[in-house]
């Protein structure tokens, strides 16, 4: 009998080899050709590329946020090839690494990716970036985004979301200018239950000015969680930080991403189908020197 790890392991294998042919192609501004179509296992019968399955792409929940993943960083935002991730906003007559766009949206632990996507779809002249510490999540996201690209080439579509593997708690101000976002989402966080492992939350007071960095005046920080301690623990970080103001739930009503965050993201549709309940915050950010 064949282990299931290193079934596993193949597919990842065989799924790393394609993603180099297809991003390739991608910065190439090439798409994949019918021949090259026959090559690949994962086509439909229709000749679309089929969506990785999620199963093999499968690794432990928690990942510590503070130990060194040796993970890839610029320097500073300056120094940040966005080429590789938006090939379609890259064209011959710009500098190496530029794209015509900058990011604005970010789904912070974006997990498998459901409201990157969903995002993607909801605001199509909007550049989105998914950031996820687990390397295979990660590059399950990657296939993802790759298939939707590939299979919507007609319309451009899903060229405007991107995944990055990164610790959104050690470098964000590496990757974006201040003010340069409109929106992060931060849609069920790890809840790291103990009360000695609070300090690894990806909401703290620390992070919040961090946060408030890279958000530009007017910016939203939207929370989701299953989790009432942690719902509460974002609540009361967020409401003593001078730079966040809590909107209501009138707005959290009307607001489209709202509804979009509470249903698109895995780990909320594992929530619905629990009969969970959902805890939302979102939050404004003040112009510095409001207060
Ligand atoms: C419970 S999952 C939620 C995933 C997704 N947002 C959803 O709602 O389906 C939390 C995700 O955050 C990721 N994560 C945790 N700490 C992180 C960090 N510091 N930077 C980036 N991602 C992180 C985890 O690897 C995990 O995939």
């Amino acid at each position: 009998m064949t282990d299931p790890s290193s079934k596993r392991r193949q597919y990842r294998e065989s799924k790393e080899e394609e993603r180099i042919t297809l991003q390739k192609l991608e910065r190439k501004h090439v798409r994949i050709s019918e021949t090259d179509k026959e090559k690949i296992d994962d086509v439909t019968d229709t000749g679309e590329l089929k969506m990785p399955r999620k199963r093999f792409y499968r690794q432990r929940a928690h990942s510590n946020p503070f130990s060194d993943h040796s993970l890839e960083y610029p320097v500073s935002p300056d120094e940040m090839d966005w080429s590789k991730l938006y090939p379609y906003y890259h064209d011959g007559g710009m500098e190496e690494g530029q794209i015509s766009k900058t990011v604005e949206i970010a789904d912070i632990g974006c997990g498998f990716g459901g409201l990157t996507v969903a995002l993607a779809e909801e605001f199509p002249d909007t550049l989105i970036l998914g950031m996820e510490i687990r390397v295979q999540v990660t590059q399950y996201v990657e296939d993802r985004l790759l298939a939707l690209r590939e299979n919507s080439d007609e319309s451009n579509g899903y060229q405007n979301a991107a995944v990055i593997r990164g610790n959104a708690m050690k470098f964000l101000p590496n990757f974006f200018y201040k003010g340069q976002l409109s929106k992060m989402f931060f849609c069920f966080p790890d809840p790291h239950f103990k009360q000695r492992k609070h300090k690894a939350r990806i909401i703290t007071t620390t992070l919040l000015s961090e946060y408030a960095y890279v958000l530009k005046e007017g910016g939203v920080i939207y929370t989701i969680t299953d989790v009432l301690d942690l719902h509460e623990w974002m609540v009361k970080h967020l409401d003593a930080h001078p730079l966040f103001e809590r909107l209501d739930k009138e707005w959290e009503q009307a607001d489209r991403c709202v509804q979009i965050m509470s249903n698109a993201t895995e780990e909320g549709k594992k929530v619905s189908r629990n009969g969970g309940d959902k805890w939302v915050a979102c939050y404004r950010r003040l112009p510095s020197g409001a207060t």
